[in-house]
């Protein structure tokens, strides 16, 4: 029976101009390019210049997806953002970003904060939506400033994490209902609050009017990722009807190389299938996967037609997976 799909018909990315390497950071806190490259596979990193916020990440890549999509800016009906690092406390980013792009009154937008996996969550939401026929075409975006809320002088975490964003434009398209269809084909989402304190920011509006900084329990974070990020795919692809044997690309979160392929070796899929971007781009939470996917399809190693398993995973702890047909 046909069904309503949601079909990713354009993606977009924007990073800030300043690239900071490892050798940059050697300066400011006791660590190596030798060291935060084998741990982590990081080599550099964008982080925003003063006056540079989330929201300009977010409409730079939305203007990007709006172009890549042939669409334009009154063809959107929904907006989400998903952050931790807003611009406000209140409004949501969403809201700056309809601003700028001078989105029509009546849009709905809003901002949520499932940390790495926001673009996951985001999805979730955006993706129901079509499907249930309340919105046609939904913009969709990853964005974070994470170097806000960096500790500059803790080197435990100051060398993981990166700024920047990724955007989807959603399209409703009707289809056969099949594996076979092309667009979003599952999204499975997680949380277990009882890792609540393992990977937070040490301050919040509520608790003490501060934002805070990045505080982590690394090892901690580092095991539960793996079985996370395998959960992530496995379940998604069940939901899909799918195998590992039918996927094209598999686009995991970006925080440690070790960790993608630690879960590349456990799932068996081959490295040239794995994208990998946390090199250049280091940990940038919610705007990893689609900074990644948007990265991807520009270089032209992503195509129409091709199959991707996604997974994420962060605080919360949250974690999840997606399969889409591009
Ligand atoms: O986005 C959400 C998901 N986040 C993640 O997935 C992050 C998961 N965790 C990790 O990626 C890793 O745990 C880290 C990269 C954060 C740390 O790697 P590790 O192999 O677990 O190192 P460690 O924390 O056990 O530290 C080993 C040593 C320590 O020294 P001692 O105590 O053995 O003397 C640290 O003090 O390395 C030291 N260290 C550093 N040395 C140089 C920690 N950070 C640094 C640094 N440079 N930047």
């Amino acid at each position: 029976m046909s069904q309503i799909r949601s079909r990713i018909i354009g993606t977009g990315y924007s990073l800030p101009a300043k690239v900071l390497t490892n050798d940059d950071l050697s300066k400011m806190v006791e660590t190596s390019d030798e060291w935060i490259s084998t741990r982590t596979g990081i080599r550099s990193r964008h982080v925003a210049s003063e006056g540079e916020y989330t929201s300009d990440f977010c409409v730079k890549a939305a203007q990007m997806a709006l172009k890549n999509a042939d669409m334009s800016a009154e063809d959107i009906d929904f907006i989400i953002v998903a952050t931790v690092t807003p611009d406000n406390t209140f409004p949501a980013t969403a809201a700056k970003v309809g601003k700028i792009l001078g989105i029509r009154a009546g849009v709905a937008a809003m901002d949520v904060n499932a940390a790495c996996s926001g673009f996951i969550y985001a999805s979730q939401i955006a993706d129901n939506m079509i499907r249930l026929g309340q919105i046609k075409n939904a913009l969709v975006i990853g964005a974070e400033t994470l170097s806000r809320i960096v500790d500059w002088n803790d080197r435990n975490t100051c060398v993981l994490f990166g700024d920047g964003a990724g955007a989807a434009i959603f399209k409703a398209y009707e289809e056969k209902g099949t594996s076979a269809d092309r667009g979003i084909l599952s999204v499975k989402i997680f949380a277990d609050a009882s890792h609540y304190d393992t990977l937070c920011s040490d301050s919040g509006v509520s608790f003490n009017q501060k934002s805070g900084f990045i505080h982590m329990d690394g090892k901690e974070v580092f095991k539960i990722a793996i079985p996370s990020l395998i959960e992530g795919v496995e379940s998604s692809l069940a939901l899909a009807g799918l195998s590992l044997s039918d996927v094209d690309w598999y686009i995991p979160h970006q925080a440690n190389a070790r960790i993608i392929d630690s879960v590349a070796k456990n799932l068996e899929i081959d490295d040239s299938k794995v994208i990998v971007t946390v090199d250049h781009h280091g940990n940038t939470s919610a705007a990893s996967i689609p900074l990644a996917l948007a990265e991807s399809v520009e270089s032209g190693k992503v195509k129409a037609g091709n199959l991707i398993v996604i997974s994420s995973m962060g605080a919360g702890f949250t974690w999840g997976g997606m399969v889409v047909r591009i």
